[in-house]
């Protein structure tokens, strides 16, 4: 009887491998014939390697880790092997791309083909379900119910940012020493203002001590999550203890304002509860469960918080290491804003332009997404790459990873000529340069995951930036002290965003 019963086992066993073997046979057969019938051809660049498996590549960027130059460390690769490569990786194929083409087909052409692979499992311990890391339909129920959310936010008075600019101001006006780091007073308040956002009434509801054990549980699980990103498939490796607890404390202060809108709901009626906490009984309204709704808040907090913070923090990093530029800034705002207005309005920002041109410039050196990945969710294909020179579509079977670098595609000389590593707001100006290099300057992407919160974070950078050069006219560089390397060649902290490893640190009188 044990007998048969094991001759059943293997013979169930051999059956799934011969189904399994025919299976693979039968798409490698099917992704030939999708190949010639697009002209596809293999890309011959390859990212090379001498150790089993490529491991030599691996502790290459793990040596560079604690230079923190690794980006800097990376542009070798694109400088020598050009805008496309292969490489090899635990045995896998995988293709790295700066080429806007290739680009543009992940994230539009060809956006039905490409999913989000490992980061749904990744990020879940701290985010749960939501906008960011799904895929398919889930991933379009959740963009059209934010998008409602942010058209609302799109007609919002500035004011809304007041509060948190004049504490952000007081905070560096007194702060204890000469020369002050900006850069942990932008995270404060970026998450001061993205929380006001999505839960509503925030100030005075909880004890100080309950908003700095959520703000650094937040900085810690996010710390935790881009490593478990970058860990790809192998994620359930890592998951500490104390990112266990940190996700646990942001968790349950994101649930107890949902369930206080809820409750203002339930005892004030409709028409106040939407009025204090719009965004959270929207999402309530269609998804009728409180636990979904806080995980798509903390997508958007995620998405929002650390990104506009690093993108504040290189504005003023860039701008104290030109003067010049800094010197026109100033001039232009006040031209447009009297000394002392202090609620700026969108008409006005609008009014200065060259404020843009230098946002454009540091997103340009410093995308706050500067490496992301797609896998093949079907076999489809990039269309540049392939073939002797380059320029063939190359074949992508199903599971493929392709990950882009928007950081070392905004530093190509190809793209933005001989000085594209410098810092240059003019480049943008009086130039159609925003209009034609299209897929070429890709801060917040583009396709149907544009960025949903980009005129938010625009807005909210334009405004702080106008308040504090108002502020500070004698911010500048300290003369010593401070590190002044080249753009891009400075020591940067990389977790899901990039941010400068050694703040922003600047003499404010
Ligand atoms: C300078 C600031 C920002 C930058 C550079 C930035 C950049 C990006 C990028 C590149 C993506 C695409 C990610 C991907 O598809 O893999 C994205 C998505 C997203 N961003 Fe932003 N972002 C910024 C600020 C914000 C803010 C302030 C919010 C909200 C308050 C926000 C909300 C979102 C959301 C919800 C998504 C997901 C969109 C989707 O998947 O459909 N972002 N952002």
């Amino acid at each position: 009887m044990a007998f048969s019963r094991g001759l059943v086992l293997a013979a169930i066993v051999s059956c799934y491998i011969v189904y399994v073997y025919l299976r693979r046979k039968r798409q490698r057969k099917a992704d030939k014939i999708f190949g010639a019938q697009n002209g596809c051809l293999p890309m011959e660049v390859m990212l090379p390697y001498k150790w089993p498996f490529a491991l030599d590549v691996l502790k290459k960027q793990y040596d560079a880790l604690p230079s923190q130059r690794l980006l800097a460390f990376q542009s070798q690769y694109f400088d020598r092997l050009g805008p496309n490569f292969k490489l090899m990786l635990f045995g896998n194929e995988g293709y790295m791309t700066t080429d806007p083409k290739n680009i543009e087909a992940v994230l539009s052409t060809r956006f039905e083909d490409w999913v989000m692979g490992s980061r749904s499992a990744g990020l879940y311990p701290m985010l749960g379900e939501g906008i960011f890391t799904q895929d398919g339909r889930p991933w379009k129920h959740s963009r059209e119910l934010l998008r409602r959310q942010f058209v609302r936010i799109q007609y919002q008075k500035l004011d809304v940012f007041d509060n948190h600019v004049n504490e952000l101001l007081n905070g560096l006006a007194s702060a204890p020493d000469t020369i002050v780091d900006m850069q942990p007073y932008f995270f404060r308040f970026t998450l001061a203002t993205t929380t006001d956002l999505l839960f509503g009434e925030t100030e005075g509801v909880l004890t100080n001590d309950v908003e700095d054990a959520f703000a650094s549980s937040f900085d810690y699980a996010s710390l935790i999550s881009a490593i478990r990103l970058r860990l790809a498939d192998l994620h359930f490796l890592y998951k500490p203890k104390k990112f266990r607890n940190a996700c646990g404390v942001i968790k349950s202060y994101a649930d107890h304002f949902v369930s206080r809108a809820l409750k203002t709901l339930e005892q004030e009626g409709e028409e106040i509860a939407l009025s204090r906490y719009p965004f959270i009984l929207d999402l309530y309204n269609d998804m009728k469960d409180a636990k979904l709704v806080r995980d798509q808040l903390m997508h958007v907090l995620i998405a929002g918080r650390d990104t506009t913070a690093c993108l504040m923090s290189w504005t003023f990093y860039l701008l104290v290491r030109h003067p010049t530029v800094l010197k026109r800034l100033q001039k232009e705002i006040a031209s447009v804003v009297s000394g002392n207005e202090r609620n700026v309005t969108r008409a006005q920002i609008a009014q200065i332009p060259y404020l843009r041109y230098v946002l454009n410039e540091t997103l340009r050196l410093y995308p706050q997404l500067p490496v992301n990945v797609r896998i093949a969710a079907k076999t489809t294909l990039l269309p540049s790459g392939g073939g002797p020179h380059g320029t063939a579509p190359v074949l992508m079977p199903k599971g493929t990873g392709v990950a882009w670098s928007a950081y070392h595609m905004h530093r190509m000389t190809r793209l933005y000529g001989p000085n594209a590593r410098e810092f240059d707001p003019e480049r943008w100006e009086n130039t159609d340069l925003e209009r034609q290099i299209g897929w070429g300057f890709l801060p917040f992407h583009g396709g149907p995951r544009l960025c949903l919160g980009k005129d938010f974070a625009l807005t909210e950078a334009s405004y702080a930036v106008v308040r504090i050069v108002q502020a500070f006219p004698g911010l500048r560089l300290p003369p010593t002290g401070v590190e002044n390397k080249p753009t891009g060649e400075e020591r940067q902290n990389l977790t899901i965003v990039v941010s400068s490893a050694d703040g922003c640190k600047v003499l404010l009188r």
